[in-house]
C-alpha cells in the first residue's frame, strides 16, 4: 500500500515537473483571467462614476497589452524575460504592508498566480495575439503586442488540421471519458485535442484505447506512457489520421507493433524510451517521412540502427542516449 502510494506521488510529481518545464504559459488563458479580475477595477480606461471622471491608477492600465507595454505615469512596467525590472511583477511580491504592494486593496494573488505571471515574464512576456482594449490606443501605436501575430511554425501546422475537422460531439467525447481518457484541446477553442490516460495509466489497456475512437479525427496528441497497452492497442491508434505526437515511453509494444504505424501520415515525434523495440521496429518507422523526433533512449536499439534511420528520413532526430 504505502509502496503504491509512494509511486503515484513520485508520478504526480514527476507529472507537474513536465509541465512546468515544457509548457509555455499561454497569456491569455492563464495570466488575463487574475489580471482581469484582481487589477482592472483600478487600472482601466478612464470612465465615469456619479458624474466623476475616474483615471486608471498611477496612469496604469492593465486591460490592454499596448497599455500594458506602454506602461504608467512614472514609466514601464513590464521588462520581457526579466519579473526582476518588471514592477507589474515586483509589485504582487512586496510584504502586504508595503504601500506599493499590489493590489492594494482586494484578493491577493495566490501562490500559483504569481508563479504563473513570473514564468511568462521569464519567457519573454508573449501576449499570444491578445490585443484587449482598444480605447485610448494611440493610432498607429506599432507595439509588440499590436503588431499581426506571427505564429511559430507549429502553430501555422495546427491551423491547417484545425481547419478540416468540426469539434467532437458531447456525446463522443463523453464516451472517451468513459474509458478513463482526459481529453483537453491543444489551445483555447481548438478543435484539435491532446489525449492521455495520467490519472489512470495501470487501468490504460488496449480497449481502453479503443474508447477515444470516437473522437480520432481530431486527436492530434496521445500520450499512452507508461500505460498497460500492447501491440493490438497500436492499430487503433494508426486509426488516428491526424496524430502528431504519439507517447508510448515504457509500454510492451514491440517491433511487430510498429508496423501498424506506417500509415500516419502526420506523425512527427514518437517516444519509445524504455521499450523493447529493436533495430527491426526502426525499419518500420522509416516508412513515415513526417517523422521529426524520435527518443529511443533504454530501448534495444542499437546505434548502428538509428544511424539507418535517420538516413531514411532526412532532418529527422532520433536519440538513443
Ligand atoms: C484597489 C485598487 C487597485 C487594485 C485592485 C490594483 N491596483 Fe495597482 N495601483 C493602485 C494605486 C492606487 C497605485 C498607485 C500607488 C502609488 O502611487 O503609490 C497602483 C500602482 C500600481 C503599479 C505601479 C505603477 C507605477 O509605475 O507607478 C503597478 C505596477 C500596479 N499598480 C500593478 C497592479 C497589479 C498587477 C494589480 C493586480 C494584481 C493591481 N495593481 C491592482 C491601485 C490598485
Amino acid at each position: 500500500m504505502s509502496k503504491t502510494v509512494f509511486r503515484l506521488a513520485a508520478f504526480v510529481f514527476t507529472g507537474l515537473a513536465a509541465t512546468s518545464a515544457t509548457a509555455a504559459v499561454n497569456f491569455e488563458k492563464e495570466v488575463l483571467p487574475f489580471i482581469t479580475k484582481k487589477c482592472v477595477d483600478c487600472h482601466k480606461a478612464p470612465y465615469t462614476e456619479n458624474g466623476q471622471k475616474k483615471e486608471p491608477k498611477a496612469g496604469l492600465r492593465l486591460d490592454a497589452s499596448w497599455a500594458i507595454i506602454k506602461g504608467s505615469e512614472n514609466g514601464p512596467v513590464l521588462t520581457a524575460g526579466a519579473p526582476d525590472k518588471s514592477s507589474i511583477y515586483e509589485s504582487v511580491i512586496l510584504p502586504k504592508d508595503d504601500d506599493a504592494h499590489m493590489p492594494s486593496k482586494g484578493e491577493d494573488l495566490t501562490k500559483e498566480e504569481i508563479a504563473l505571471l513570473k514564468k511568462w515574464i521569464e519567457e519573454g512576456a508573449n501576449f499570444g495575439g491578445w490585443i484587449g482594449s482598444t480605447e485610448g490606443m494611440p493610432a498607429g501605436a506599432q507595439t509588440e503586442a499590436t503588431k499581426p501575430f506571427k505564429p511559430r511554425a507549429h502553430d501555422l501546422f495546427f491551423a491547417a488540421l484545425e481547419k478540416e475537422v468540426k469539434p467532437v460531439a458531447d456525446a463522443d467525447l463523453e464516451k472517451a471519458k468513459a474509458a478513463g481518457a482526459q481529453v483537453a484541446p491543444v489551445k483555447i477553442e481548438s478543435p484539435l485535442l491532446r489525449v492521455d490516460f495520467l490519472t489512470g495509466v495501470s487501468k490504460c489497456d488496449d480497449s481502453k484505447v479503443a474508447g477515444i475512437l470516437p473522437i480520432k479525427e481530431n486527436i492530434v496528441q496521445l500520450d499512452l506512457g507508461r500505460t498497460v497497452i500492447t501491440d493490438a492497442g497500436l492499430k487503433m491508434v494508426a486509426q488516428l489520421p491526424r496524430l502528431v505526437s504519439l507517447d508510448l515511453r515504457q509500454t510492451k509494444v514491440t517491433d511487430a507493433g510498429l508496423e501498424a504505424l506506417t500509415g500516419l501520415k502526420k506523425l512527427e515525434t514518437l517516444n519509445l524510451y524504455g521499450t523493447e523495440v529493436t533495430d527491426a521496429g526502426l525499419k518500420h518507422l522509416a516508412k513515415i517521412k513526417s517523422l521529426k523526433n524520435v527518443y529511443l533512449w533504454q530501448s534495444k536499439a542499437t546505434k548502428a540502427g538509428v544511424k539507418q534511420l535517420a538516413s531514411a528520413i532526412p532532418g529527422l532526430k532520433a536519440s538513443i542516449e
